[in-house]
């Protein structure tokens, strides 16, 4: 099983700003892991020179969004194609952020999905429960209903090379984190749902945790047997952070 880290930094960085983050990431490369696959996701406009950046190391250069359509007009915009085409690695779809505030449904994204196998970049798709669904104890049917719209259209082979991500909305940049056992719990309720739908090749998908996911609490997640990496906002930001929690991955995962 593969262990993954990746940065999701947001709407945050100027471009001086993302490449020094760039450099200081890769600066520690040579410590990484071999069973740890780094992954940063920079905004748009910076996307094109963190791909030359690393260039030769084994970062993978992610976005954090594209459109389902090949080409068209769709003003602002970005395909698959064009990101295959600068050498994006891989691309967040269904981020809460992006179902709260600009309207992304499962459907649209399970169509990503496929656009992005299509261009052979990885999809890092997320799902996750809103506190309400939390309290009242729905988080399971929730995820699973995400999973269903998302994956309805995909067959065995596209859901085998996804990636998933799941992040409880009431965790993100709040600084209030799910135990290892409540993320555990669902990780393993997620991998029960992968494997129902695609078999044994369930077992091989990385389930990632995000969620205010810091190098201090990041032992104790990464640790659990269904697992298998971390999606982080806040904490991607810094080099520091984020170098340790790639070390940590290395850790607790060998
Ligand atoms: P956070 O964000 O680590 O700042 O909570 C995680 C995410 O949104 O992917």
């Amino acid at each position: 099983m593969r262990t993954i880290v990746a940065g999701n930094w947001k709407m945050h960085k100027d471009r001086i700003e993302a490449a020094d983050l760039i450099a200081a990431v890769i600066a520690g490369a040579d410590a990484w892991s071999p069973s740890v696959d780094v992954v940063v996701a920079p905004p748009f406009p910076f996307l094109a020179e963190a791909v030359e950046r690393a260039r030769g190391t084994r970062l993978v250069v992610a976005a954090q969004n594209c459109h389902e359509a090949a080409h068209g007009a769709y003003t602002g915009e970005v395909s698959v194609a064009m990101l295959s085409s600068i050498g994006v690695g891989a691309c967040i779809v269904g981020h809460s952020e992006r179902r709260q505030y600009f309207g992304e449904t499962d459907a649209a994204v399970g169509r990503k999905i496929a656009a992005l196998l299509s261009a052979n970049i990885m999809p890092i798709y997320c799902c996750g429960e809103v506190l309400d669904e939390r309290e009242q104890g729905r988080h399971f049917e929730v995820v699973a209903r995400q999973m269903d719209e998302a994956f309805r259209e995909l067959d065995v082979s596209a859901i085998a090379r996804t990636v998933i991500a799941y992040e409880p909305v009431w965790a993100i940049g709040t600084g209030r984190t799910a135990t290892p056992d409540q993320a555990q719990e669902i990780h393993a309720f997620i991998r029960g749902q992968l494997v129902g739908r695609i078999g044994d090749a369930g077992r091989e998908v990385p389930l990632l945790y995000g969620g205010s996911c810091k190098p201090d609490n990041a032992g104790g997640l990464f640790g659990r047997s269904d697992i298998n990496g971390g999606l982080i906002g806040g904490a991607a930001l810094d080099a520091t952070q984020f170098t340790a929690l790639i070390t940590i991955a290395g850790e607790v995962m060998n």
